[in-house]
């Protein structure tokens, strides 16, 4: 039995999700440009699925601009919006995604202030906002860190960039589905959103406008999504994106409690089973799903492996570069050490893991932990 722990990298697909793409990948084969009958189906299919990703985050269907999912939407807006001789302010911990493009606009000439998180990933409201200054064209942030699940203060930001007339980007791509979002409530420009995070296949999501400011296409074609987005729409991922929608919209808080209590299970028995970790984020103002632990002095990619080969997956906060392991950026820029965040691994809980899983997996992890520690002990 494999036991799915990385939930936060992608997720299975919901049986549903599978049921409508299929059904759509035989019956919907037309294009939606197509003024035909086949044409109109498969544009009607998208436009449901507009309708349910909109409902999901509360905001109109025409408010919905499909994409190839998060980082093709955070692209969109950070070159859209910015260009030589603007400042956007940012977060040290934003995803690859965010923190990429924004070092090509920097080569370009933009300014960037990145805000320095505290101790557990989040950062101050107060100095965000402070940050702004009168070139400050965009402010862009993650909603909650896909690391550690930390959760950012997107509405305390968002009313400060509306009061100083700045742009506000919100990447929450890993917000949807594990907390609720509603945009009726928070005056954002635009928000990020990706289909695999959430019960839906990977390849789709979208970037959600709710201001007047239309950001340009950044892929230029036919003409497709009102001009904003060139290609030819992938119909069945998209009917797949809006039916994980639906299911979250129906199952949210339902989903929510039941990882929450996964997730604390998983902790108290990590902390009973094995000596010597930390919580990084802790439980105040991290996702109902994750849990990023440090195994003091292991070897987190070690241990990674050691857990693969007994059939849990989960993440390591470390990644191998051209060879060499490069420590998590978000955990250093939460203070932990690179020996720390080597040490430290993400579980992330969702549809389909149960009580007896978790229950395994901390099994493993009091059998494993120690047999890592003691072989890299020196
Ligand atoms: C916070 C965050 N932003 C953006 C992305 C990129 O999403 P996609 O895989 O849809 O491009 C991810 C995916 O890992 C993410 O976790």
């Amino acid at each position: 039995m494999r036991i799915y722990l990385d939930h936060n990298a992608t997720t299975p697909l919901r049986p549903e999700v599978v049921e409508a793409m299929s059904r759509a990948l035989r019956d919907q084969f037309g294009n939606p440009s197509s003024v035909y009958a086949e044409g109109a189906s498969a544009r009607a299919r998208i436009e449901v699925a507009r309708g349910q990703v909109a409902s999901l985050v509360g905001v109109e269907a025409g408010n919905i601009r499909f994409t190839g999912g998060a980082t093709e939407s955070n692209n969109t807006v950070l070159f859209g919006c910015l260009a030589s001789g603007d400042h956007v302010v940012t977060t040290e911990v934003e995803h690859p995604s965010v923190v990429a493009p924004l070092a090509v606009l920097e080569e370009q000439g933009v300014s960037v202030s990145r805000i320095k998180p505290d101790q557990d990933g989040c950062v101050d409201a107060a100095e965000m906002a402070d940050a702004i200054n009168d070139q400050t064209k965009l402010l862009t942030m993650i909603w909650a860190n896909n690391e550690t699940g930390s959760i950012q203060p997107v509405q305390a930001v968002a009313e400060a960039c509306r009061d100083r007339g700045v742009l506000m980007h919100v990447d929450a791509t890993q917000v949807i589905g594990k907390s609720s979002v509603d945009l009726a409530q928070t005056p954002i420009d635009f928000l990020s959103s990706s289909a695999h995070k959430l019960g839906g296949p990977k390849g789709v999501g979208a970037l959600v406008s709710c201001g007047d400011t239309v950001v340009p296409a950044f892929l230029h074609g036919g003409g497709q999504e009102k001009g904003l987005r060139g290609g030819t729409e992938n119909v069945a991922s998209i009917v797949g994106y809006g039916v994980a929608c639906e299911l979250s919209a129906a199952e949210g808080p339902e989903r929510m409690e039941h990882s929450g209590k996964l997730r604390e299970r998983l902790w108290h028995g990590i902390q009973a089973q094995v000596e010597s970790v930390r919580w990084n984020g802790g439980p105040e103002k991290t996702l109902c799903n994750t849990l990023n632990i440090e195994f003091k002095g292991v070897a987190g990619e070690v241990l990674l492996q050691a857990l693969d080969l007994e059939g849990v997956a989960a993440s390591a906060g470390a990644a191998c570069h051209s060879g060499s392991i490069e420590p998590s950026a978000v955990l250093l820029a939460m203070g932990r050490s690179a020996d720390e965040a080597r040490a430290s691994l993400r579980f992330s809980i969702g549809w389909g893991v149960d009580e007896e899983q978790i229950d395994r997996a901390i099994e493993l992890l009091g059998e494993l932990v120690p047999r890592v520690r003691q072989a890299e002990a020196p």
